[in-house]
């Protein structure tokens, strides 16, 4: 007979939970190796046999590789098929040439500069460090980006690709948000894939792309796109939209004031149609425009795990809709409306 006795139930949870990473990092080697590459070149169902000589590992490694296969297909990112493996919705997302590709998140995210600062969670609880991040190597984030230029580049690269994919769902549910505007700045935009996506999209639209220094030296702007080294903090250029996608969350209540209040300068009353976009989290929203399936659970885990993520490397946060109203208000908007697009939602914040 079965022991089912609740310690150990309780033993085989803290055993998941301890071995956890496990997940983490089976997914960082299967995008290293390209699996979700090969599998697609395959053109279907692929064989362990094949999938090995496609990868072009050690030929003894076989049954390794089969066994790192198993946990991925049972945690869904791969499909058992015809004695093989088949791609599964999320492993097509880690094809490196898809154009959303979330493959160089992935590496990036699951690397040692993001799991550093986990083993010093508990000496930052006792410490005044405003991040853990901070705790383990000295310096902020954004410190961290000036100074080391492949972490810079790796970086703004995971964090542009990964933008198209919300990008896709903008373009397709909320254009008309965009329709009319004749010039909007992308504040904190990264390397600019986000704000091109708009050029392209609205022609007539002049798009500029404010970003820190380090990040936009060396970038060529187009025919109606610029980029402007600065800070946020300071000035952002004038424009009829100001748009933030992912930025308040790296930030305490704090600073999203003082970004708001900084934007609120750049743009026009709302009379001549100033607004700002935002595209973030909203805790607790689990109802989307882009995504009516029943996967609630999996959306709430998600944004557990991307609050304790800002905590712990940016003194930032994920909120519910109270704490960006207060925000919002606290900048001195009086007016917003919300659209949510899967994981994230669209805000528009008027003056
Ligand atoms: C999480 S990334 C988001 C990038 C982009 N908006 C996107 O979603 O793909 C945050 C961005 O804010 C930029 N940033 C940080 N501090 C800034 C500042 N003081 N002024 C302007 N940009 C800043 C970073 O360099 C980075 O590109």
């Amino acid at each position: 007979m079965a022991m089912q006795d609740e310690s150990v139930r309780a033993g085989t949870h803290i055993r998941n939970h301890m071995l956890n990473f496990i997940n983490s990092f089976s997914l960082k080697c299967a995008v290293e190796l390209g699996i979700p590459d090969v599998i697609h070149k395959h053109g279907g169902p692929i064989t362990l046999e094949e999938l090995v000589d496609a990868l072009a590992i050690n030929k003894a490694k076989a049954e390794h590789l089969g066994r790192l296969m198993n946990l991925l297909t049972r945690s869904g990112f791969f499909v058992a098929a015809n004695d093989g493996y088949a791609l599964g919705p999320p492993s097509c997302l880690l094809i490196k040439d898809h154009p959303f590709s979330l493959a160089p998140f992935v590496v990036e995210v699951t690397g040692p500069i993001f799991a550093g600062p986990w083993h010093h969670v508990s000496e930052w609880f006792h410490n005044d460090d405003p991040t853990a991040f901070q705790t383990a190597y000295g310096k902020t984030f954004w410190d961290s980006t000036s100074q080391d230029p492949e972490f810079n580049h790796n970086f703004n690269q995971a964090m542009a690709r990964s933008s198209l994919h919300i990008m896709s769902l903008v373009k397709k549910y909320c254009r008309e948000v965009f329709e009319g505007l004749d010039s909007l700045v992308d504040v904190g935009g990264g390397t600019g894939l986000v704000a091109r996506a708009f050029a392209d999209e609205f022609p007539d639209m002049k798009c500029t792309v404010l970003d820190l220094p380090h990040v936009v030296a060396g970038l060529e702007g187009t025919k109606n796109l610029v980029y402007v080294g600065g800070n946020m903090f300071e000035v952002i250029p004038p424009a009829q939209a100001a748009f933030l996608k992912s930025i308040t969350h790296n930030w305490n209540d704090d600073d999203c004031v003082k970004i708001l209040k900084k934007c609120k300068e750049a743009i026009p009353s709302r009379k001549n149609g100033g607004k700002v976009i935002i595209l973030g989290m909203i805790v607790g929203s689990t109802q989307s425009k882009a995504d009516d399936d029943d996967d609630d659970e999996e959306l709430i885990q998600t944004q557990i795990f991307l609050d304790l993520q800002m905590m712990v490397n940016y003194d930032g946060r994920e909120r519910k809709l109270k704490e960006w109203v207060k925000i919002f208000n606290d900048a001195g908007f009086t007016e917003y409306k919300t659209t949510q697009l899967g994981l994230m939602s669209l805000i528009q914040l008027f003056p």
